[in-house]
């Protein structure tokens, strides 16, 4: 959470600034206080009226502003945030960080401050591309600027490549891992969450009964500690936790591919509940009842993530953590399957109709580590989130 944190928002001009409106509301629903900054460019693209009815604060504007100079000078405005966060930043108001210009308020308390700078790149993929940007990113990083995205997507201009601005939820997150003093600050992990879809044909699908309830308040619970979370999610029943960094998937070989092309993590927690099979044959219109008879389905085998990533040769977090929903021989089967996946810990956990756990809201586990099996009372999904985190953060401090 963002209570009593203070950040400064810079708005540049790009047609991404529209998302700054709900970057706004979601920061304050956090408990931030926001007060945007709205540089020329920026006003083409939103109106100060919007920024200051959403962040129920004044919008500074102008360098000159004799009343703003009487209220508060731009060095203390500058300083009196916890957080500068611009974004978009544009191409030219990048340029001119990196060059210490300040013809402008933005860049003016850009240059005068000593406080922490998020910024959020958006611009056409040529500008993103071209030497100049890029020498511009390098000297920022150099500086320490913290930077999100930009992502790879189509452009509102209609090209594609690197420079749309990242998504909300991921300044969010970004927002949170600058600001946390948790544990876990700036580390990043990463968790997979909910179950898989399996396509029989484009409208059908095998799917399980995991809702997605235990990984995202363990992605919630790491985020909480400070961590910067990449969440890998299946089509699940809970929506996927505030402050972390989301991607949708639908089958367990997406869900591989995106664990694969997610940052190095430190951690990594396989809370999903993968099907072990997908349908080979699946159909590519959907299948009808054409009184040929019933159809056939042919399985292969899914990749197994969990297996995958412990047995990394190279770019293995330091601590994999995978689940074991059982139904009978639970500690024993468990244990077995921490061995033969190569994983550090294995979460083990009853799942038989009568714990009511599978869909539930509480959970009894059982963590099984190099020192053996450790019994947790039944308790909350949340409290066992909670539990765990702190385990992490111990385990890799
Ligand atoms: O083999 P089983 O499905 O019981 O293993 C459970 C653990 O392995 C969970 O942590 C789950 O997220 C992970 N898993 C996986 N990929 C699969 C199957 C399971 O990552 N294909």
């Amino acid at each position: 959470m963002l209570a009593d944190k203070h950040i400064l928002l810079i708005v540049g001009g790009g047609i991404a600034a529209f998302k700054t409106l709900d970057l706004v509301r979601r920061l304050r629903d956090r408990g931030a206080r926001v007060t945007p900054v709205l540089t020329q460019a920026g006003a083409a693209f939103v109106t100060p009226l919007s920024l200051s009815a959403l962040s129920a604060a004044k919008v500074y504007q102008d360098l000159f502003d004799l009343t703003d100079e009487a209220e508060m000078g731009h060095i203390e405005l500058s300083r009196a945030a916890d957080l500068i966060v611009v974004a978009p930043a544009t191409a030219d108001l990048m340029a001119k960080m990196a060059a210490g210009l300040a013809n402008d308020l933005a860049t003016t308390l850009l240059l005068a401050t000593d406080t922490q700078v998020l910024v959020a790149p958006s611009m056409n993929v040529r500008m993103w591309d071209h030497p100049a940007t890029q020498r511009n990113i390098a000297a920022l990083k150099g500086d320490g600027v913290l930077f999100v995205g930009p992502n790879e997507g189509e452009m509102a201009c209609g090209e594609y490549g690197p420079g749309r601005l990242a998504d909300v939820s991921e300044i969010v997150t970004a927002v949170d891992a600058a600001l946390s003093d948790g544990p876990l600050k700036g580390r990043h992990v990463l968790v997979t969450s909910g179950p898989t879809h399996e396509p029989i044909d484009p409208v059908r699908y095998i799917a399980n009964r995991s809702s997605g309830a235990q990984g995202t308040a363990i992605a919630r619970a790491l985020a909480a500690l400070g961590a910067d979370v990449t969440f890998i999610t299946g089509p699940a029943d809970v929506p996927p936790p505030l402050g972390v960094r989301v991607v949708k998937i639908q089958t367990a070989r997406e869900m591989l591919a995106a664990v694969q092309a997610a940052p190095l993590a430190v951690v990594a927690v396989f809370a999903a509940a993968v099907a072990d099979w997908h349908v080979a044959n699946a159909g590519q219109s959907k299948i009808k009842k054409d009184g040929a008879g019933l159809p056939t389905l042919e399985f292969a085998e899914n990749p197994d993530i969990l297996a995958t990533i412990s047995q990394l040769a190279q770019g293995r977090p330091q601590l994999v953590i995978g689940f074991a929903a059982e139904t009978d021989d639970v500690i024993a089967h468990a244990t077995a399957k921490r061995k033969r996946k190569g994983c550090d810990w294995i979460i083990a956990n009853d799942v038989s109709p009568a714990t009511g756990i599978m869909g539930g809201t509480e959970n009894a586990v059982t963590l099984i580590t190099d020192d053996g099996a450790e019994e947790w009372p039944r308790m909350s999904k949340d409290a066992v989130a909670a539990a765990l985190a702190k385990r992490i953060a111990g385990a890799i401090a």
